[in-house]
This record gives C-alpha cells, structure tokens and sequence, in this order.
C-alpha cells in the first residue's frame, strides 16, 4: 500500500512528535494522520526512531478504534488508508489530555511515593494540558473553565468516555495476556459532538505481561530497556485479530 498523501500531493498541516497530519483534498472535514517511526520521551528531551513502529502504531490504533466502535464508543477513525495512514474527522481539539490508571506506575508511583505495580482500589482519572513548552503541567475541571480552554460540560463528557474504555481495553488486553496499567486519550469536537481521537498504542498506554510483568510499551524506550520493537511488534500481533 503507497502513502496516498505523498500520492495524491495533499499538503502537510502539521508535524508532531509522532505524526503528521495531511490535509484531505479539498474535504475540510476530514484528515490524513501519517505515524512515523520517531520516538520521544520526556516532552521531546529524549529522541530516537524505533523501526517499524509508525506502520505497528496505525495498525495498533486502527484496530483498537474498532474494537471501541464495536463496544458502543464513537471516534474519529473513518478507514485505513495504507500501513501508516488512516483518515479521520478534523477534529477542534481540546488541549487536554486525559490518563487514566489501573495501577502505580511512572509519574503517579514518583507523586504518591509508592513503588510500580500496586492495584489502585479505583482507576484514578488526572487531567494535562497539552504544552510541550511546559512540561504538559497537570489541571484540573476549574483551570479548564478559568483558562477557556473548553466547555465543562464536554470535559466531562470526554471523562466519562475515558473511563469507559477502560472497561473495554482491560478486558482485552485481560484475555491477551496483559495487564493495562495505564493510557493516555484525547479527544475533540466535531459537529458538535464529542468524540476520542489521537492514537492508542504502546506510545500511549502501559501495558504489563499478565505472568512476568514484563513491560510491552515505550517504557523500554523511555527507560533504555531493549527490546522495543519486539513489543510493538507484539501488541501489533494481538490486535491484528480485532
Ligand atoms: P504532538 O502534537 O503531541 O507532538 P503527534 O505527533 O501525535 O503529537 O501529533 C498529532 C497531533 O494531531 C496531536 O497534536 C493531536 O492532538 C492532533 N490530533 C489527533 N487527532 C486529531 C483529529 N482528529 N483532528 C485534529 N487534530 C488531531
Ligand atoms: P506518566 O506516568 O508519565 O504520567 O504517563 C501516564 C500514561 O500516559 C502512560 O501510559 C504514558 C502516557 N503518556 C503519553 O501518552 N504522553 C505523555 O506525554 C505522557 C507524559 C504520558
């Protein structure tokens, strides 16, 4: 499958870390997220390339989009276009990023003092503003309304998303195997409904061998672990069969 942005000529709106993104045609509507194979840590301090990991990630995303569709939760995926793009609603973003968490890893362990690894009674629910500038700083709902960055009422919307899916997700990722410690969604409005957007991968989520409690995520990029491309490589497999 050719990279139909490159293809078709359609001009490039914006670079991230991660991804691309191209316009559609003339269709205002729609976008081409492009995933490349670049990795960063730590708001961009830490630089790499993983091999493989853009056509692993589209893929991984892809599928994990159905498996939500599936299960009731709308998003911004519309089809696969080719190994590393797939066409989406242009979404108005909201500059939020919304963890939720199943057990004590990374910045929550550090926070609270704890070690890795402890089973939280209740998922724990935090919200970021999205700033590379700043080190994504952790908000809450009234920094949203003092700060204008969104209606309440849609916040809370997304919030109630987010933890839906996580029923859905650790049941998954349960009969695969692993545990799903942690994950990162985004999400945005389109035509006046809210919907998830960005990406679900091993970018965005922590996720544990069941048996080893060996990580299968970019911890082993963050955290110089080895092993990176096996991981994605690994969640890739599981979720071709969604
Ligand atoms: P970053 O911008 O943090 O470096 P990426 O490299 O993943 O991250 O870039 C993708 C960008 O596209 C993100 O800023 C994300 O908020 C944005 N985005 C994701 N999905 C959509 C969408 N459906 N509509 C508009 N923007 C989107
Ligand atoms: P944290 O423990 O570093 O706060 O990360 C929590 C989860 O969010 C983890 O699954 C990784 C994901 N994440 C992102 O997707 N992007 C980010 O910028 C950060 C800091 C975390």
């Amino acid at each position: 499958m050719k990279n139909i942005s490159e293809e078709k000529g359609f001009k490039k709106i914006y670079e991230g870390k991660a991804k691309m993104l191209y316009e559609y045609g003339g269709d205002e509507k729609k976008l081409i997220t492009y995933f490349k194979d670049d990795a960063t840590a730590f708001n961009g301090q830490k630089k790499g390339t993983i091999a493989n990991k853009g056509e692993y990630n589209n893929s991984i995303s892809v599928s994990l989009f159905k498996l939500l569709k599936n299960n009731g939760i709308e998003s911004h995926f519309i089809e696969k276009l080719s190994e590393r793009e797939m066409l989406v609603y242009n979404l108005k973003m909201l500059p939020v990023e919304f963890v939720v968490r199943n057990y004590t890893a990374g910045s929550l362990a550090k926070k609270m003092g704890v070690e890795e690894g402890v089973k939280l009674i209740s998922p724990v629910l935090e919200l970021y503003f999205k700033s590379d500038e700043l080190g994504d700083p952790m908000i809450n709902e009234t920094y949203v309304k003092a700060f204008d960055m969104g209606e309440i009422k849609d916040v809370e919307e997304a919030e109630n998303i987010a933890l839906k899916i996580n029923g859905v997700l650790k049941d998954f990722f349960d009969k695969n195997g692993l545990l799903l410690v942690d994950y990162k969604l985004e999400f945005g409005i389109f035509n006046g409904r809210i919907l998830l957007a960005d990406e679900i991968t091993p970018d965005t989520m922590r996720l544990w061998d069941k048996l080893t409690l060996e990580k299968v995520d970019k911890d082993r990029f963050r955290r110089d672990l080895g092993g990176v491309e096996e991981a994605y490589k690994r969640i890739y497999d599981i979720t071709s069969n969604i």
